[in-house]
């Protein structure tokens, strides 16, 4: 069986699935509860000092839905913790007493000054705590009041910041990176700069979810106003998965410890962040959706899933894609695939043709009896039937075999082996054989 333990900067955790700093690890009932379920470790919702900071009393979430209304994006304008410092404090040792097994990481947010820093920082070790995370990232509220993001959009704070950290603590500091900026590795070369033992990220994006026409005013509305929260959830995975590749794959961050984060819902979106550099994930959305026991699914799944592929421990699978990430001037444009309708599958709905017809390249044929067919000599591959067909699996694209045709005429050619490196044919391959 894979062993799933996990080592993360020296915090060691059963499994390296945690739940990120968030509503679900905002106080003691909560947590015990999350380890009950079974999560590997959690970052303690944000800590700042007293006098502690006000919520809203009106809705505090936005939400985008897919038709079948699953929860796509989620927009939230919550600040950090709302409850006294020394609460959390308390309880945040208690838990850590009785589960030392799991990973306890607190969140930490606190003016752009040494001394707050050097005031809080003693009182998060005296909990036995195995980490700080410092959140640069939160974008709305706290931003305002120059931290979260004010500080994680400028590269000289976050470097200055995480080197008064790391003066004042032996505990490993994670810093939390917002992804609303240009460029994500300047935050994170900013932060290994500082001493950072790792990064995090991603924190919510800026967003407006929505717009109530009635009263003209942005979702969440409070007293006939709004303003923009963080979005996270699934709809923020292709940007988190981006943004983790990017650091993973700078030569200069190669061995920057990541922690991915961002719409993190399944096993498999666990794996797929840990392939492009993530040591380990955490999660909130998903938690927040479907309640703690999702990480059962996400522990067997990824068990299952390394088994089969005959990895004896995470390690195995963290930064297995990174290679293959490259840049676009790197694609072979010897390689030519061409879509393929399965019939037996088709509803006959037309979408494909639809979308290939006014928008595309004209390579989807529709017979009087409504029998679509591709016409491979225009095809491009673009792969727009396949994501519009409504039927998983019912168009695939399919790698030619070499020397059929040219992608930019259609016409028959001698492809370049050479630069076709998965083909057989490639005389580096046959050498191999
Ligand atoms: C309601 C809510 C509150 C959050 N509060 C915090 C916070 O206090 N500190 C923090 O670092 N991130 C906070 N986050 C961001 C999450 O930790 C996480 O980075 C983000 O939601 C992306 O992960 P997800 O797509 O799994 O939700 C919050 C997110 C939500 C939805």
């Amino acid at each position: 069986m894979a062993d799933l333990k996990s080592d993360f900067v020296g915090i060691k955790s059963p499994n390296p699935f945690w739940l990120a700093s968030a509503p679900p690890t905002d106080k003691e009932y909560n947590v015990r509860r999350a380890f009950e379920a079974g999560w590997g470790g959690v970052v303690w919702k944000t800590l700042g000092l007293d006098p502690h900071v006000v919520n809203v009393n009106g809705p505090r979430y936005g939400a985008i839905w897919g038709a079948d209304r699953r929860l796509l994006g989620l927009n939230n304008i919550e600040l950090i913790t709302d409850r006294p410092l020394q609460t959390n404090l308390d309880e945040i040792k208690v838990v850590k007493r009785d589960y030392p097994d799991r990973a306890m990481v607190v969140s930490l947010m606190v003016p752009c000054e040494e001394e707050p820093w050097k005031f809080i920082l003693p009182k998060v070790e005296d909990t036995g705590a195995d980490g700080v995370e410092l959140n640069f990232g939160c974008p709305h509220g706290m931003s305002e009041r120059g931290m979260g993001s004010a500080v994680g959009q400028v590269p000289q704070y976050i470097e200055m910041v995480t080197r008064w950290v790391k003066a004042n603590t032996r505990m490993p500091v994670i810093v939390k990176l917002t992804p609303n900026i240009t460029d994500i590795k300047k935050p994170a070369e900013a932060a290994m700069r500082g001493g950072a033992d790792a990064v995090s990220l991603i924190n919510t994006i800026n967003s407006i979810t929505s717009v109530d026409l009635d009263l003209f005013a942005p979702e969440p509305t409070i007293d006939g106003k709004g303003a923009h929260g963080g979005y996270c959830g699934p709809a923020v995975k292709p940007i988190a998965l981006n943004m983790v590749a990017e650091i993973a794959r700078t030569p200069e961050m190669a061995h920057l410890p990541i922690s991915g984060i961002g719409g993190i819902t399944t096993w498999r979106d666990a794996a797929e962040f840990m392939a492009l550099g993530a040591r380990n994930v955490q999660v909130c959305t998903a938690a927040m959706t479907y309640g703690f026991k999702i990480v059962q699914e996400m522990i067997s799944g990824l068990s299952e899933y390394m088994d089969e592929k005959g990895m004896t421990s995470v390690d195995n699978l963290v930064r297995r894609a990174v290679p293959n990430v490259t840049d676009w001037q790197h694609l072979n444009l010897n390689y030519v695939a061409k879509a393929k309708i399965n019939q037996d599958l088709c509803i006959s709905c037309g979408r494909c043709f639809a979308a290939c017809e006014d928008t595309s390249h004209q390579a989807i044929s529709m017979s009087e009896d409504r029998v679509f067919e591709v016409i491979d000599a225009e095809c491009v591959a673009c792969n727009l039937c396949v994501n519009v067909c409504p039927v998983e699996d019912c168009i695939t694209m399919e790698a030619m075999a070499p020397g059929l045709v040219d992608p930019r005429t259609g016409k028959v050619v001698e492809p370049d082996y050479a630069n076709w490196t998965t083909h057989p044919n490639n005389p580096a391959a046959k050498a191999a054989e």
